[in-house]
């Protein structure tokens, strides 16, 4: 008796819900699903729904990633602003006071993050001895063949540049600063419009392997192509597709963090930042944007799962015993390495982790050739950020193209073995400060991006 009641009303649910979809009584669609209504379930090319990552991120990862990063080691991070752009000549210079970056007086961060030779690790400490060590003597011995001098030069930048997937600041040069990221968050600058657009756009149109016949939706150049463009992207392989995507997943988390820091109110005796809800809509309402808002919040989820992904491949490297988020503060650093570890084995945990070995499969020598065209188009994008008017912005650009080079370069190295407890941490992979401060950085921004979507999704129920 009582299974076939609970049919009955299933089977009554399944009808309402059915009519419910194609017209008739349909209850007015509230201004929260117009953002949301396609960003639940499964997202395409990956086996991990939404619904899980808000729980996980929300509750279990933010809280704590947010107390990792506001220590000293992450909060600093060495730039140089002042590379100019290698493209076209780049003349608009932000004067808007919210653009502009305060770097750091000298004696505003820890010396053990500034000396030269930071000991990340004892074994990391050893190499860079040596090599600077071999660069005093190729810059002084003027007998090195010159092919010996560029060996030692290379060697010295990287051991494993080769595995690189973005364009390294020279942070040795003069020009590079310390910033304090803390003091400098990434928020709404007025940096849009021609400007802007020609960054993202100059990245969409001539590096993420389009054909220049086919345009983007909303793009000025576009007229009524949606379905040009995305039969062209759905026939693209998994990997290529993988780049549009993570490419307008950090697109779309920029763009959640300027209207959640919108810039509300200004008087002379303060400023208030906050959410914009109407700036909101208009980047990502499923109406107003003709279908790409809730599209492009998805790839800010598959962005995060990638980067979710690189974290917990690469926890061999933070688990070796010298490894030390080191600023000279024993105590400190030794409790801050112990929250890291904390974090990585909460992302190690999480159940249903990307699956990067579809990438890069198949035909050896035709995946090895994808490989390095992903990773010269992705150099190249890190290379524009330098075209960045906006100071804040070039920052923020930098960083999380680092970081999610970083990422990248983790997925796809072969020096790191993931789930091989047998053969031990991989001593022979490393990652640099720099790239360590950008990587959990610039997953910090997707993690609040995701938390940032609850607080909008709130915020929409109220308004109809
Ligand atoms: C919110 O953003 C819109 C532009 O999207 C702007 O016109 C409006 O003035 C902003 N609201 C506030 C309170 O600043
Ligand atoms: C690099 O970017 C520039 C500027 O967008 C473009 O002209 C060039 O074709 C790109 N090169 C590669 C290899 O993607």
């Amino acid at each position: 008796m009582g299974r076939r009641w609970v049919f009955l009303i299933g089977l009554v649910g399944a009808v309402w819900l059915l009519g419910s979809g194609h017209g008739g009584q349909q209850p007015p669609v509230t201004a929260a699903q117009r953002c949301f209504c396609q960003v639940s379930g499964y997202l395409d090319d990956c086996t991990c729904d939404v619904e899980t990552i808000d729980r996980f991120n929300n509750y279990r990862l933010f809280p704590r990633l947010q107390k990792l990063l506001e220590s000293d080691y992450f909060r600093y991070y060495k730039v140089n602003l002042k590379r100019p752009c290698p493209f076209w000549n780049d003349i608009s210079q932000c004067g808007r006071r919210d653009c502009a970056v305060r770097p750091c007086q000298s004696d505003e961060v820890p010396d053990g993050i500034k000396s030269a030779s930071y000991k990340y690790s004892e074994v990391a400490n050893n190499l860079i001895e040596e090599c600077e060590q071999a660069e005093r003597l190729g810059a002084v011995d003027e007998s090195l063949s010159e092919e010996t001098q560029k060996a030692v030069l290379q060697w010295t930048k990287h051991d494993d540049s080769s595995d690189n997937f973005c364009e390294a600041d020279d942070i040795q040069s003069p020009d590079a600063e310390y910033v304090d990221l803390l003091l400098n968050p990434e928020r709404y600058t007025g940096y849009k419009g021609p400007d802007a657009w020609k960054i993202w756009n100059v990245i969409y149109e001539e590096n993420c392997f389009k054909p220049q016949t086919i345009k983007r939706p909303l793009s000025p150049l576009a007229s009524g192509q949606e379905n040009t463009f995305y039969s062209w992207l759905e026939g693209l392989c998994v990997e290529k597709r993988a780049f549009y995507r993570l490419i307008s997943g950090l697109h779309a988390s920029i763009n959640v963090h300027l209207s959640a820091r919108y810039l509300l109110q200004e008087t002379w005796l303060e400023k208030k930042w906050g959410h914009n809800i109407t700036e909101f809509q208009q980047r990502f309402d499923g109406i107003l944007t003709e279908g790409e808002g809730p599209r492009r919040l998805k790839n800010l989820y598959f962005l995060y799962l990638i980067e979710l992904r690189a974290l917990s491949k690469v926890v061999p490297f933070f688990e070796r015993p010298d490894f030390q988020l080191f600023t000279g503060n024993k105590v400190h650093d030794a409790e801050k390495k112990m929250l890291l570890l904390e974090i990585l084995h909460e992302i190690k945990s999480f159940p249903l982790h990307f699956d990067e070995n579809s990438f890069f499969a198949g035909d050896k020598k035709e995946a090895n050739k994808l490989k390095e065209d992903f990773r010269l188009h992705f150099r190249n994008i890190s290379r524009i950020m330098d075209c960045v008017g906006c100071f804040k912005c070039r920052l923020w650009g930098k960083l999380q193209i680092q970081g999610l080079g970083t990422a990248l370069k983790i997925l796809f190295s072969e020096k790191l073995i993931a789930n091989m407890p047998e053969s031990g941490p991989s001593y022979e992979f490393h990652l640099t400060r720099q790239e360590i401060v950008s990587l959990f950085n610039a997953f910090g921004r997707i993690s609040t991006s995701v938390k940032e979507l609850e607080n909008f999704r709130n915020l929409l129920q109220n308004i109809h």
